[in-house]
């Protein structure tokens, strides 16, 4: 928030690519961020779990099942291991053939595939069980001398973002200055009270919230303690443009190409 330092994101309604593009190709791979890119999404968005030998790779869910056919936790795989799977396995899209065989990247992958030619919005999936993540995040950003810079719009390179606090606060020790997004889920974010988020300004530049759940009432309240208001996950142009004259500042969606419409438009 303004008031503790923490840095604020540039105004205007950012727009990030939920999982890359999803919907033209398998979500969390490279294929999937460079259509992403490709279209003007202001941010990729990465969801970082890690593997049983400690690399950092791009999956969404605590499991490889869903995504690709196989079995057990990502963390039960070693990086070798993982990359025999198939990234491509459930991908229902037009182009499903041409993304057969995918691989899941790691994150040192994606940042050498795009370097500084986009921003990265960096999800720390359960660090409780990964000791060690938000180091190895920061090293593999300082490798590639992603920190503290912003692009020509004066955006932000790197944002974090975790539904964990002590994974963040840990993240502001280890490098203070990076926009550090807290995310909630509905039930947490109904029974936040103003002590809560005056605590929250001492680490973060803002939340991001599912939109169903914030209301311009709740979007006004966040702003006057100096946060930002990101929500996930819209997948239509009505609830877009709903969520847009609300207020908030940006908006995850599996659909980057409609929203970049909206925003072209206005
Ligand atoms: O990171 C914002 C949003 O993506 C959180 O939900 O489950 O899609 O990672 P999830
Ligand atoms: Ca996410």
């Amino acid at each position: 928030g303004k008031e503790t330092g923490a840095p604020t994101i540039e105004t205007g309604v950012i727009s990030i690519a939920h999982r890359g593009a999803p919907f033209f190709a398998p979500e969390h791979t490279i294929p999937s961020y460079e259509i992403a890119a490709g279209l003007g999404a202001d941010y990729i968005e990465l969801d970082l779990q890690m593997t049983k030998d400690g690399v950092l790779v791009s999956i969404h869910d605590k499991t490889v099942g869903r995504t690709t056919g196989g079995q057990g936790e990502v963390a039960s795989y070693t990086l070798k291991e993982l990359k025999r799977l198939d990234a491509g396995h459930s991908f229902a899209g037009r182009e499903r053939k041409r993304y057969a065989h995918v691989k899941i990247p790691t994150l040192e992958e994606v940042l050498e595939r795009f370097g500084d030619s986009v921003n990265y919005y960096i999800e720390i999936k359960n660090p409780a069980d990964n000791p060690g993540m938000e180091k190895a995040l920061i090293d593999a950003l300082k490798k590639f001398q992603l920190l503290h810079k912003k692009d020509k719009n004066g955006l932000p390179k790197v944002i974090i973002q975790s539904f964990s606090p002590s994974s963040l606060k840990s993240v502001q020790r280890m490098e203070p200055g990076l926009p550090l997004i807290r995310l909630f889920n509905e039930k947490d974010f109904a029974s936040l009270t103003d002590d809560a988020i005056k605590e929250l300004q001492t680490y973060a530049s803002g939340v991001g919230l599912p939109y169903r759940s914030v209301t311009k009432k709740e979007i006004d309240r966040l702003h006057s303690y100096g946060l930002d208001v990101h929500v996930y996950t819209i997948n239509d142009k009505k609830t877009m443009e709903q969520y847009i004259d609300y207020g908030v500042d940006g908006i995850f969606t599996d659909h980057i190409d409609q929203l970049l419409e909206i925003l072209h438009m206005r």
